[in-house]
């Protein structure tokens, strides 16, 4: 069957295995963003619209915050649909098949299950077989912090591309009856594809930190190792499965840190903060971002900004904008980008990139691989559903033999 070959051949070309000559040192590897993504539900929510249920108006939040309106998933929209749609965005931007990924890693505080994780229901539903997949839990921080595990594996030699995203169906997990969380946050999903090359750039530096001793500022309790229940929930002052957050401590973290962290990551990168053209910034307050660029003395028109449209979307709130940025025509080749989370944990993270994007030098046209990438999802549907059913047949003969 030709177009099974077709949808199952690798077409990644830039960079095989390194081969040490003569015991010498290999080709340095870096890591290079090639491909983004974003998905959001189709119903927003605008200030407005949430003053109608809850005590609060479009002037305090827009003061406050810069929110104007989120994105609320609708019933049938989840995170891992959510990170979905975003991976086959950032694939199609990337020009490479599901099949030569090598990691899907999901950064998310409102995974689908504990487990399997939301990366695997990813994994199974682009057909991306040939990847290891997992989440990880970093909350606001997260996506710099998986970017970091997977620009670290690729520049080691373990793997050649991977998938990396942000997702969250905050709405979800919020107290619609606390107006203190319930107007900051937002759902969506962002994605990136990250690939070895030789090319020099890519992630230049990351700084990743924890300050375990303030977890308590921004938590939601949920399923764990304690018993997690309703009485010992409510005295600790939260609700089980809701977001709690002392908003003005986090406030005052977050303002410390963004600043501290750049310019830790940009001394690390052996640049100055005078060479970042663009700062991609959690999307938590505008009041924050307009601190940082005080305490750094960069221009607040150097720092991203998307707030207003989608409210805070946790670790998604990178990738998408990014993905802003990139639309906006805000970044260019060789320009250099830093990114900075900061949020529950508490934990905080800050990356420097040089930007560029390496394409494959192998390139079969890209109508054939959209077309190749269309068949392996459909296939992974297939391949699925087979499987079940196989399991579920044999397990019906296991009966009858029994
Ligand atoms: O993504 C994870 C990281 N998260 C963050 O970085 C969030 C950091 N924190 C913040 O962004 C801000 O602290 C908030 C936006 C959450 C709150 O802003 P604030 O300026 O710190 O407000 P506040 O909590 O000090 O409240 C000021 C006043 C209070 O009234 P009184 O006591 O002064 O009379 C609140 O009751 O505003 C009142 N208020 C509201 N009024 C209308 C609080 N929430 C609302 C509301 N609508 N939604």
């Amino acid at each position: 069957m030709p177009w099974l070959y077709l949808a199952n051949t690798k077409i990644m070309a830039t960079f095989e295995p390194r081969t040490d000559i003569d015991g010498g040192l290999a080709a340095r590897r870096y890591a290079h963003i090639i491909g983004w993504g974003m998905a959001v539900p189709d119903t927003a929510l605008s200030n407005d619209e949430l003053s109608t249920f809850v005590e609060t108006n479009d002037e305090w939040i827009f003061a406050r915050t810069g929110i104007r309106q989120r994105y609320i998933a609708d019933e049938g929209e989840s995170t891992a649909t959510l990170a979905y749609r975003a991976a086959q965005q950032a694939l199609e931007v990337a020009d490479i098949l599901p099949t030569d990924l090598d990691l899907i890693v999901v950064a998310t505080s409102t995974p689908e299950n504990i487990f399997p994780s939301t990366a695997s229901l990813v994994q199974d539903w682009l057909n991306a077989h040939e990847a290891g997949a997992f989440d990880l839990s970093a909350a606001c921080s997260g996506f710099v912090y998986a970017l970091n595990m997977a620009a670290d594996s690729i520049r080691a030699g373990s793997i050649k591309a991977a998938l990396v995203i942000g997702a969250e169906t905050m709405s979800r997990i919020l107290d619609w009856q606390d107006r203190s969380t319930c107007i900051l946050f937002g759902d969506g999903a962002g994605a990136v594809v990250l690939q070895a090359s030789d090319a020099p750039g890519g992630v230049l530096s990351s700084v990743l930190r924890s300050d375990g001793a303030g977890g308590d500022l921004l938590a939601i309790p949920s399923v764990g190792s304690i018993d997690a229940n309703e009485s010992r929930a409510g005295a600790n002052g939260y609700k089980l499965y809701k977001m709690y957050m002392a908003g003005g401590e986090v406030f005052k973290f977050a303002t410390r840190v963004v600043s501290e962290s750049i310019e830790q990551t940009c001394k690390l990168a052996g640049i100055s903060v005078k060479d970042i053209d663009l700062v991609i910034p959690h999307q938590a307050n505008l009041r924050i971002l307009q601190a940082a660029s005080r305490k750094l003395g960069i221009d607040i028109r150097k720092f991203m900004s998307n707030v207003e449209h989608y409210g805070n979307t946790s670790a998604a709130s990178i990738p998408i904008a990014l993905c802003d940025a990139i639309e906006q025509k805000r970044i260019q080749d060789k320009n250099h980008i830093a990114l900075v989370g900061f949020g529950g944990g508490l934990t905080w993270a800050a990356m420097v990139i040089r930007w560029g994007v390496p394409k494959p030098s192998e390139q079969h046209s890209s109508l054939l691989n959209r077309q190749r990438r269309h068949v392996q999802y459909r296939i992974a549907k297939w391949r699925s559903r087979s499987r079940r059913w196989r399991r579920r047949v044999n397990r019906k003969v296991q009966d009858m033999r029994n």
